[in-house]
């Protein structure tokens, strides 16, 4: 019996290594990116998909009145096409309890820290303001609390005593390259489930 396609979604802001990484990871994989999104037409990640031949859409949220209006157009955008799940790769717009009940247990995110710790902005220079001695990564599902969803997985580093924000951030990208790929194909394989009651 042939399974289904696995389609996701890609919505990203800025550079896109994380999309990269989902995007290398895809031809030995059962997911397919059907579309990357960006809020930004000066995102580098646009030329990413296109160099892999993605279909890729600009919505720019400073095109619209209202976070509402953005996210409507999103959220019609998305369902136009139609995919299994929502992969927020460096996707730099926090969204609404509207967009997020749309598309319930359907929207996971990577943050740059081994969440509860750090949430928001500027993680690694916080890790490295607390003396950390670990940091880490995070993907999770989204739901209404900004980096607050349920946890799917999580990988650490050590914080070094030479590190700057610099250093750090780049040890932290690369296990997400490693990790966000994995927990997309555990996702696209049936091996995580969401009950309705987390996410
Ligand atoms: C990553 O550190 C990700 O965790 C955070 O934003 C950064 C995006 O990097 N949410 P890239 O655009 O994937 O290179």
């Amino acid at each position: 019996m042939t399974r289904e396609p696995f389609n996701i979604v890609i919505l990203i802001s800025g550079g896109g290594t994380n999309l990269q990484a989902l995007i290398n990871a895809s031809s030995r994989s059962s997911f397919q990116i059907r579309a990357v999104i960006s809020n930004s037409a000066s995102a580098e990640g646009l030329d990413r998909a296109k160099r892999s031949g993605i279909d890729t859409f600009v919505i720019e949220h400073g095109s619209f009145d209202s976070r509402i209006a953005f996210e409507k157009c999103l959220a019609a955008k998305i369902r136009e096409i139609s995919p299994n799940l929502i992969v927020l790769a460096g996707f730099m717009r926090v969204l609404g309890s509207k967009f997020i009940s749309i598309f319930r247990g359907k929207i996971i995110n990577i943050h740059p820290s081994l969440l509860p710790k750090y949430p928001g902005l500027n993680t690694h220079q916080r890790a490295l303001e607390d003396k950390e001695s670990i940091h880490g990564v995070t993907v999770h599902f989204v739901t209404d609390e900004l980096d607050g969803g349920p946890i799917i997985a999580q990988d650490s580093v050590p914080v070094l005593s030479s590190d700057t924000t610099e250093t750090l951030a780049a040890r932290v990208l690369e296990r997400e390259h490693v990790i966000y790929p994995k927990v997309v194909e555990a996702l696209a394989a049936g091996k995580i489930r969401v009950r309705n009651e987390d996410a």
